[in-house]
C-alpha cells in the first residue's frame, strides 16, 4: 500500500523548511515554465536527493509503506444468551489447568466446588456461560461480583493501577477481582472450601497450596470467542517451548518497531535456562535482572500501553535505565513526575537510584488474542492484546516485589511504590543473534515466527487447517504502517479518538 499522504507531507515540509523560495516557484504557487539548463538540474538534483535523504531519516523511526501485515478483527456472531456461549467455555471447563495466566484452562472435575470472582467490567454472558458449563460438569459453581475501581479506557490512568502493584492500594488486582485485593479472594477461596478459584487477568498470585487458581481475562464476548479459549492446549505448550528454545539462545537482543522503538542488550550465556519464564508472557530480559554491566539502552516508543492509548512517547534508555521522555501527553507528565519524586531513591537489587529501570521485555505467543471493540469504553481494555503473539510490552520501573525479601521489607518501610509503566509494541521486528553469531529473526514484523515453523504447522494441522489455527485474530490498523495516513497527525498525535472512531472500522483483510 503506498502512503501518498504521508510522502505529499514529507514533500510539502521538506520544500518549505529547506528550500523556502521553492515553495513558491513550483509546490504551492502557479507552476511556472522555465528552461532546463545544467545550474538547475543539479539544482533540482540536489533538492531530490535531500529530499530522500529527510524521508528516509528525518521522521524518527516511523516506517512507511506495505510491508506490515493488514488490519484484522474477529468476525463475532450475534450472541444474546450464555447458552450461545456453551460451546467456548465447555472448552475451557475440560482444559488442563497449569496456573497460566496467559493460557487459562478449569479442568473441572465431578462434585468439585469453584469460585468465580469477577469485576462489573466483565461481560455476564461470559461467567454466565462459564458457570453453566462446570454445572453441566457436575460441579458447582458460586459468583461473586464486585465493583472494580472507577478509571477511564485511556493511557494517562495507568499510574493510578501500576503505581503501587502489591504494596499500597493494589488498584491492579481490585480492576480485575471484583474489587478486591488477591490476598482477600484467596481468603475468600480459602475460608468456602473451594477446589478452584476463578478469578483475576493478569500479575502474579499468592501461594494458594489448597486450591487452584486460574483467570477470568475476557472482559468482551468478542474477545472471548476470538480464539484463544478454544485453542488446543499442546498447540500453545508447543509454540511456548519451541519460542523459548530460541530465546533462549540469544546473547544479543534487538528489538525495532515502526513506532519509533529501537533497542538492544546483551544477554550472558545460561541466563534463560530451559523452564520456560512465564508461558504466553515469554520474559526476554528476566524480571530482576540487569547485569553485571546493566547495557539495555536505545529508545522505547509507542501509543498503548495496559490502560489505554496516549499521544505518542519516546522513553530513551541507557545501562537499563531512563535517560529522558518525550511526549507521552498527560501519561508522559504523570511519568515524569514520578521520576523525578523518586529520583534518590534506590531501591534493593537495582543497580542505581530511581523508577526509571527497564527490567520487562514480554512477548505474547497466542494468535488469538487481541483488542476488543469497545475498549476506549473499557479501563485496561488493552491489558488483553499484549497477550497476542509477537506483541513486546515494555515494563519500565521497579521489578517485581511479590516475595518477602529486601526488595519488599524496604518497599513497605518507606512506603514507595513497587510498580511500573508499560509501552506496548505491536508490530516489532526480534532479532536473536547467537553465541556463534548466527541472526534469527524471532519477531517479524508483529509476526512470532516459530507459528511458521513446520514443526507448529504439523501440530496445528492434527486439530484444523493450520493457516486459519496460526493466523492472528487481531492485527489493529494504524495510520502510516498499516494503512494509509500519516502516522504522526492522523494518530499518534493523539490516538485514542482515532481508535474510539476508527479503530474496528478500518477495511480489514479478512
Ligand atoms: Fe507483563
Amino acid at each position: 500500500m503506498k502512503n501518498i499522504k504521508n510522502i505529499d507531507n514529507g514533500f510539502r515540509r521538506c520544500y518549505s523548511y529547506s528550500y523556502p523560495a521553492a515553495r513558491h516557484s513550483g509546490y504551492e504557487g502557479k507552476p511556472k515554465a522555465r528552461p532546463i539548463t545544467e545550474e538547475s538540474m543539479w539544482r533540482n538534483l540536489t533538492i531530490v536527493f535531500a529530499m530522500v535523504f529527510w524521508l528516509s531519516v528525518g521522521k524518527d523511526a516511523v516506517v512507511h509503506g506495505s510491508d506490515y501485515p493488514a488490519p484484522r478483527y474477529p468476525q463475532t456472531p450475534k450472541v444474546q444468551r450464555p447458552e450461545d456461549l456453551l460451546d467456548v467455555a465447555r472448552v475451557l471447563v475440560k482444559r488442563p489447568s497449569t496456573g497460566q495466566g496467559a493460557f487459562p484452562g478449569y479442568a473441572i472435575k465431578p462434585g468439585e466446588r469453584a469460585l468465580i470472582v469477577v469485576s462489573t467490567l466483565h461481560d455476564r454472558l461470559i461467567y454466565e456461560a462459564i458457570a453453566m458449563a462446570i454445572r453441566e460438569a457436575g460441579a458447582r459453581a458460586d459468583l461473586f461480583i464486585g465493583q472494580a475501581p472507577d478509571l477511564k479506557g485511556e493511557g494517562a490512568e495507568e499510574p493510578k493501577l501500576f503505581l503501587y502493584m502489591y504494596a499500597g492500594d493494589k488498584n491492579i488486582e481490585r480492576m480485575s477481582a471484583g474489587g478486591l485485593t488477591f490476598d482477600q479472594v484467596a481468603k475468600m477461596a480459602e475460608l468456602g472450601d473451594y477446589d478452584i478459584l476463578i478469578a483475576g487477568f493478569g500479575g502474579p498470585k499468592p501461594p494458594t497450596p489448597h486450591f487452584r487458581w486460574e483467570e477470568i481475562p475476557w472482559l468482551t464476548v468478542d474477545t472471548f470467542m476470538a480464539g484463544l479459549a478454544t485453542f488446543p492446549f499442546e498447540l500453545q505448550a508447543a509454540i511456548d517451548r519451541k519460542a523459548w528454545d530460541l530465546l533462549s539462545r540469544a546473547r544479543r537482543i534487538r528489538v525495532t518497531d515502526p513506532e519509533g522503538t529501537d533497542v538492544s542488550w546483551t544477554v550472558p550465556p545460561n541466563l534463560f535456562g530451559s523452564k520456560i519464564n512465564n508461558p504466553g508472557h515469554l520474559m526476554a530480559i528476566p524480571d530482576g535482572y540487569f547485569g553485571e554491566k546493566p547495557n539495555l539502552a536505545g529508545v522505547i516508543a509507542g501509543t498503548i500501553n495496559h490502560t489505554g492509548a496516549f499521544p505518542h512517547i519516546k522513553v530513551h534508555v541507557k545501562s537499563n535505565r531512563i535517560e529522558r521522555i518525550e511526549g507521552g501527553g498527560s501519561y508522559g507528565e504523570g511519568w515524569q513526575a514520578v521520576l523525578k519524586k523518586y529520583e534518590s531513591t534506590h531501591w534493593p537489587g537495582h543497580p542505581g537510584p530511581g523508577f526509571g529501570w527497564v527490567h520487562e521485555c514480554a512477548i505474547g505467543t497466542n494468535p488469538k488474542a487481541g483488542r476488543p471493540v469497545n475498549v476506549t469504553q473499557l479501563p485496561t481494555g488493552t491489558v488483553w492484546e499484549r497477550r497476542r503473539s509477537g506483541v513486546i510490552h515494555w515494563g519500565i520501573g521497579v521489578h517485581l516485589s511479590l516475595e518477602r525479601g529486601p526488595l519488599r521489607s524496604f518497599i513497605e518501610e518507606k512506603g514507595v511504590p513497587d510498580g511500573h509503566f508499560h509501552v506496548h509494541n505491536n508490530f516489532p521486528t526480534m532479532i536473536l543473534e547467537t553465541e556463534g553469531g548466527e541472526k534469527i529473526t524471532f519477531i517479524d514484523k508483529g509476526r512470532l515466527t516459530v507459528l511458521d515453523d513446520p514443526s507448529i504447522r504439523d501440530l496445528a494441522a492434527r486439530f484444523s487447517d493450520p493457516d486459519q489455527l496460526l493466523k492472528e485474530a487481531w492485527i489493529p490498523p494504524v495510520p502510516g504502517i498499516n494503512i494509509e495516513g500519516d502516522y504522526f497527525k492522523d494518530y499518534a498525535t493523539s490516538p485514542l479518538p482515532w481508535i474510539a472512531r476508527e479503530g474496528h472500522k478500518q477495511p480489514a483483510k479478512d
